[in-house]
């Protein structure tokens, strides 16, 4: 049986933290898609770490922890993550597993990622310039190479043909930083990745599940930020929601158990790209502040608004979440007014339905208000003493998307966490 827990907005939700506290339910945690684009901040003994490659149940000695095959990998962050993980006493030659068919960043991917985005200036993405574009667009015009490539010997001829491929490529985009030092370190890291358990990952993933092990997909960015149904073309690259983990772990639809989507209490977004309910204000300033809303991966500030529950309907639709985490509550405790939008209002009409293009047009949406709790409610652990407030906020959540908010999450750290 597979779970998944995966972002239901446009990422950042607080999965890490999630996945971490539900690692010593599973025998076995998997990221399924993206790449080191992701940041997921998990606190180990009091520490902060923050995971871009490496799944998020890695603290966990008796976990298996699983790249999956519809990741992209870059060896350079990869080495240098498993080496923070070891500083806490992880034999990560242990419990990380890497598919065969997990493709590879490389150095010239991080390149085009940037030209691109330079070359379209006002219009960029705002991608996180990690190549992750670049990385499956080889990837989907068969070019890539992949981990199992590296354990046969015409690897670095593969490699000096796809670095030509891309110096065109740059060229075009007269794209001239030099790139050695970048290269030297993929290089080493190469190595280094050369030495960790590369596997047949769905047979691997497979044959544990017939065995009677859990596993706990991981999602990696949210399902706005899907490639098909996120905000194209502010999107990331790969399919973020549940049917990903079918096609990015080799594992059956009829595998998938429960699918727990992560939402944050109010909403934001990192990068260019539609944001319904952002607020340019000094109450979006006030949630930055107090939710310490700054990218995990990159430093910048995250855009903040309210709750958007059209858009966390159309997740849930699409993910068939079967149940709601709702992290970040505990930002919203010093808050008299509360607002959620329940309709779009897009030319005068209003609608409950996310449109497929969500650039270029004007979306104002119908916000409904509610009395904030006003308390603080970070020590909380039974829900039975969580705000009033708070209960009728969670209430209208549930009914208008469809499934329950089980777990509140109060705080970063692992034991702020009610169960309601
Ligand atoms: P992810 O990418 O979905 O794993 O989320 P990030 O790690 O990028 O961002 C979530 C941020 O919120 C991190 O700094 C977490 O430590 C923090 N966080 C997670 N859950 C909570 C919570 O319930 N309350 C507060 N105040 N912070 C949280
Ligand atoms: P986690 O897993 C938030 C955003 C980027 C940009 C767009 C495309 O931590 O939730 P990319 O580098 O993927 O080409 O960038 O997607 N983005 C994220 N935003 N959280 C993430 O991951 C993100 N990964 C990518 O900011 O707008
Ligand atoms: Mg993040």
């Amino acid at each position: 049986m597979v779970d998944v827990i995966l972002g239901m907005q446009w990422g950042d939700e607080g999965k890490g933290k999630i996945v971490d506290y539900f690692a010593p339910r599973y025998d076995i945690i998997a990221r399924f898609q993206g790449g080191p684009n992701a940041g997921h901040t998990l606190y180990v003994e009091g520490k902060k770490m923050v995971l871009h490659q490496i799944p998020s149940g890695i603290f966990h000695q008796n976990t298996i922890n699983i790249i999956g095959n519809g990741v992209v990998l870059d060896p350079v962050t990869l080495k240098r993550e498993c080496d923070a993980v070891a500083a806490f006493g992880i034999d990560v030659k242990k419990n990380l597993f890497i598919s065969e068919r997990t493709n590879i960043i490389v150095p010239t991917h991080r390149a085009l990622d940037k030209a691109s985005e330079m070359q379209k200036g006002e219009s960029k993405i705002g991608s996180t310039l990690k190549g992750i574009g670049p990385a499956y667009m080889d990837k989907t015009g068969r070019n890539a190479l992949r981990v199992g490539d590296l354990l046969h010997k015409n690897f670095t001829t593969q490699y000096i043909k796809l670095r030509l491929k891309h110096q065109k490529l740059l060229d075009n985009f007269h794209f001239v930083e030099d790139i050695t030092a970048w290269e030297e370190e993929f290089f080493e890291a190469l190595e280094f990745l050369r030495s960790l358990n590369v596997v047949n990952g769905e047979y691997f993933i497979n044959e544990q599940i017939s065995a009677g092990k859990k596993v706990l997909a991981e999602g990696a960015q949210g399902s706005m930020l899907d490639i098909d149904f996120g905000t194209f073309p502010f999107v990331t690259s790969s399919n973020t929601i549940s049917a990903g983990v079918c096609t990015g772990l080799g594992v059956s639809p009829r595998q998938i158990g429960e699918v727990m989507g992560v939402t944050k209490a109010y909403c934001t977004r990192v990068g260019g790209g539609p944001f319904p309910t952002e607020l340019e204000n000094e109450t979006g300033e006030l949630l930055r502040k107090t939710g310490s809303e700054f990218g995990a991966t990159t430093g910048r500030p995250r855009r903040c608004g309210w709750i958007d529950l059209v858009a966390l309907r159309y997740a849930s639709m699409l993910n068939g979440v079967t149940q709601m985490i709702m992290t970040k509550a505990d930002v919203l405790d010093g808050f008299e007014e509360l607002k959620m939008c329940t309709d779009y209002s897009i030319n005068g009409e209003t609608t409950r339905q996310v449109p497929y293009q969500m650039n270029g047009i004007t979306i104002e949406p119908v916000l409904e208000s509610f009395a904030g709790w006003n308390t603080d409610t970070t020590s909380i652990k039974n829900s039975e003493l969580l705000p009033e407030n708070m209960k009728s906020y969670i209430q209208y959540i549930n009914a208008y998307v469809g499934a329950p908010v089980t777990v509140v999450s109060n705080g970063p750290g692992r034991d702020q966490i009610v169960h309601v």
